[in-house]
């Protein structure tokens, strides 16, 4: 249990980083919409905020005055339970409401929720949960901002910096250790008093067979390694889905990567630069990180693999593609009502993905956090583990 404090503490510095991250953003920045993945960063800062209005406020502030009736059809990202909504394909056409208005309905829910969470009475421990949820939420979205920005400066022909000083890279690459784990019944999923989503439940026991995995993540210079011998050719290395989208897409490198005068370049927040071959791979789709492994005689870990071997690695630079579908634990039960459409609805045809990346914000993931991404999608912080 969070104190109320410190659950208010939480709600206005996770108000606050969203914010902090979108200063160096000119406002064109915050409006575009360059692939369907990608939302307008304006639209993440209203959509958290809707967000807090629609799921606590509306419900649990005696006298709540909602902020703006058009609001809900512009800022509902996919719940079907609470109505109508602007296609996703159309974020990108929003001019309105403008930056400013965005930032002043931030303002007001903001404030909304500070009086509502400031009397600790009328704190229940639903309205706790639901605070706790809206927090994490807007968590995720703080990610996705940064990915989102970085797509759009990253694909602009001037490719601005985000900021100088950011760093993709955040510890040295280790050397190679392989951990044997043994076999056996090991316990997965979520435990204890601490946030988590409903997909990392139930805790259940799984049954590994021996195995093997990688200390360190896959580095540049070791995946240049495969393009170098031809990886994106070799039809023999992908899944057929996987070749099909090689080809369709024409793709012969990770996403940001630009072969300028037989020299390779590498799109980062930081700006335009020689690509650094000593950090790890970032920016492949679950076909490329697969195909990467085949190429090495090896493969990806399971997610349960990877849960059981975390502790013996440091992990949180990159997502980290598993050999896992995305499917309910035994005994998944989703949240009852409109939350109920946050994570179970998605369970098909899609990756797990474990760890945390260098965009992950701050007291966001965990050892049994469950990241999910169709198997082409390459525009977030992902990388590759290998295990034998
Ligand atoms: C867990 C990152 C796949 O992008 O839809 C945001 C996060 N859930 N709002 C997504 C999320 C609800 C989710 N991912
Ligand atoms: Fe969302």
């Amino acid at each position: 249990m969070v104190s109320t404090t410190s659950l208010l503490d939480f709600f206005l510095e996770t108000r606050n980083y969203s914010e902090t991250l979108c200063k160096p953003l000119k406002t064109e920045d915050y409006v575009v919409q360059p692939i369907v993945d990608v939302s307008p960063p304006k639209w993440h800062l209203g959509h958290t905020t809707w967000f807090f209005e629609d799921f606590i406020l509306k419900k649990h502030k005696p006298g709540y005055q909602e902020y703006n009736k058009q609001y809900a059809f512009v800022f509902n990202s996919y719940y079907e339970s609470m109505g109508a909504r602007v296609v996703r394909t159309d974020r990108g056409n929003l001019s309105r409401p403008t930056v400013d208005e965005i930032y002043a309905y931030r303002k007001y829910v903001t404030a909304e929720l500070r009086e509502l969470l400031s009397d600790s009475d009328t704190i229940s421990s639903e309205l706790e949960k639901l605070v706790e949820i809206g927090i994490h939420h807007e968590k995720q979205h703080q990610e996705l901002l940064l990915t989102d920005i970085k797509y759009i400066l990253g694909n602009n022909p001037l490719l601005p910096a985000y900021a100088e000083s950011y760093q993709e890279n955040t510890a040295d690459q280790e050397n190679t250790q392989w951990i044997s784990i043994e076999e056996g019944v090991y316990e997965i999923g979520h435990q204890g008093e601490g946030f988590c989503y409903d997909n990392e439940l139930s805790r259940h026991k799984v049954y590994l067979h021996d195995f093997k995995i990688s200390s360190s993540l896959v580095s540049n210079a070791e995946y240049l390694q495969f393009i170098e011998a031809g990886g994106y050719e070799d039809a023999l290395l992908w899944h057929s889905e996987g070749w099909a989208w090689v080809n369709e897409n024409q793709i012969k490198a990770p996403q940001y990567w630009h072969l300028e005068d037989g020299e390779w370049m590498n799109y980062t927040l930081a700006g335009y630069k020689k690509l650094n071959l000593e950090t790890p791979v970032t920016h492949i789709s679950y076909y490329e990180a697969f195909a990467y492994a085949q190429w090495r005689g090896l493969r990806l870990p399971t997610e349960f693999e990877w849960e059981v071997a975390q502790e013996h690695f440091n992990w949180g630079q990159r997502w980290e593609w598993t050999e896992s579908a995305y499917l309910p634990y035994p005994g998944y039960e989703k949240e009852p009502g409109a939350l109920g459409e946050y994570n179970g609805k998605f369970m098909v045809s899609q990756k797990t993905l474990r760890g945390g990346s260098t965009a992950t914000s701050p007291n966001h993931t965990r050892a049994t956090y469950r990241n999910f991404f169709h198997p082409h999608l390459r525009w977030q912080f992902t990388g590759i583990r290998l295990a034998e």
